[in-house]
């Protein structure tokens, strides 16, 4: 009998509803909140109002979309960790109303795991064990991966999330929230070796992006001070250099990572594996290196319920399902 999953994701900006049949992904709905942007970051209390007003017609159009009727479904989950609270409330209570209602399990889902298995949604994925570089706008991960439910963090960020990393560069050259893609956009027409950012020398397999943001911010003043037009004469090669010492720092550590661990399946997954640069580079290293590697479709790579959906799939088949009184919680130790 074929297992249909409703899946919810609303852990930060994006409200989205996915619906997943025997592993595959029919509909994948995701309404992006632009109430941000003037604010120049995500603003918790707008996120959770912007995400009542959107649950209910993203969750309809998910349906409509898979053509599957409410009758139809096996099981609800939702993301219940980690992310913004309020924004997390109000995925976890719709989720859990319906699973009340229509008398079906209840299946929580970890955001960051639910980002490594979305390497899973489209054939040919990984096969286990697998590493994957998690790398989004709040956590900037290295997991080792032995099977769907059995993960471990063996390298993560110190400070700064690679996002961030990204947010706050363009943050700095005047550019608008989130500044990641822009970067990209306007890297690709610069010189990623015009300028020269540093490296940090953190050990063993942790990453951090704390003082690359300070030496960009001394890098502004002092080529501003001399000519006030720098950025935008000179905005391509900023951003292919950023770009360039971002991306590195990451394939570095992940390079370790392969070779301390011995695994060839090598997958990146979260907001910013979207960038250009990181894929071209984790493909050219794959080749250099004898490595297998995958990236999730564009639209599993930013926040989407696809990706709780394949997990929570993988978690139905297991029976790993939560109670009605389940709650979710901004932080998550996950860890198991
Ligand atoms: O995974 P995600 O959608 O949300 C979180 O869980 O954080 O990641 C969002 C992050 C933002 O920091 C955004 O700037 C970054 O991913 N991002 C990019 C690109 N697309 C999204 N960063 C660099 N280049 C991109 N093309
Ligand atoms: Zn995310």
């Amino acid at each position: 009998m074929a297992i249909t999953i409703l899946a919810i994701e609303s852990s930060c900006d994006e409200t989205s509803a996915a619906i997943c049949r025997d592993g595959k992904i029919l509909s994948n709905i995701i309404a992006t909140q632009s109430v941000h942007e003037q604010y120049g970051g995500v603003v918790p209390e707008l996120a959770s109002r912007a995400h009542m007003q959107n649950i209910v017609p993203v969750v309809e159009r998910s349906l409509r979309e898979a053509g599957v009727g409410l009758d139809e479904l096996d099981a609800v989950a939702f993301t219940s960790a980690p992310g913004l609270i309020g924004a997390l409330l109000v995925g976890a209570q719709f989720a859990k109303s319906l699973a009340l209602a229509l008398n079906k399990p209840l299946v929580t889902v970890h955001h960051m795991q639910a980002h490594v298995m979305a390497n899973l949604i489209e054939a040919p994925g990984p096969t286990f064990p697998f590493l994957c570089l998690t790398v989004s706008g709040g956590h900037t991960q290295i997991v080792l991966c032995e099977s769907p439910t059995q993960m471990k963090v063996i390298g993560e960020t110190i400070d700064d999330a690679a996002g961030e990393a990204f947010d706050k560069s363009a943050k700095l050259l005047g550019l608008p929230y989130p500044g990641g893609p822009l970067i990209d956009r306007y890297a690709k027409e610069g010189n990623p070796k015009a300028y020269r950012f540093p490296e940090p020398q953190i050990p063993g397999l942790d990453f951090s992006f704390s003082g690359l943001k300070t030496a960009i911010l001394y890098f502004i003043q002092e080529h501003t001070r001399e000519q006030p037009g720098f950025i935008d004469n000179h905005l391509p090669d900023i951003c292919a250099s950023i770009q360039y010492r971002i991306v590195s720092i990451l394939l570095n550590k992940l390079k370790k990572a392969a070779l301390e661990t011995g695994i060839k399946e090598i997958c990146i997954a979260g907001g910013v594996s979207a960038n250009s640069g990181l894929r071209a580079g984790l493909t050219e290293m794959g080749k250099r290196y004898g490595w297998n590697t995958y990236i999730p479709p564009f639209q599993y790579c930013t926040d989407n319920a696809g990706m709780i959906a394949i997990t929570g799939y993988y978690k139905f088949l297991e029976g790993e399902f939560a109670a009605l009184d389940a709650a979710p919680s901004a932080r998550a130790d996950w860890n198991q």
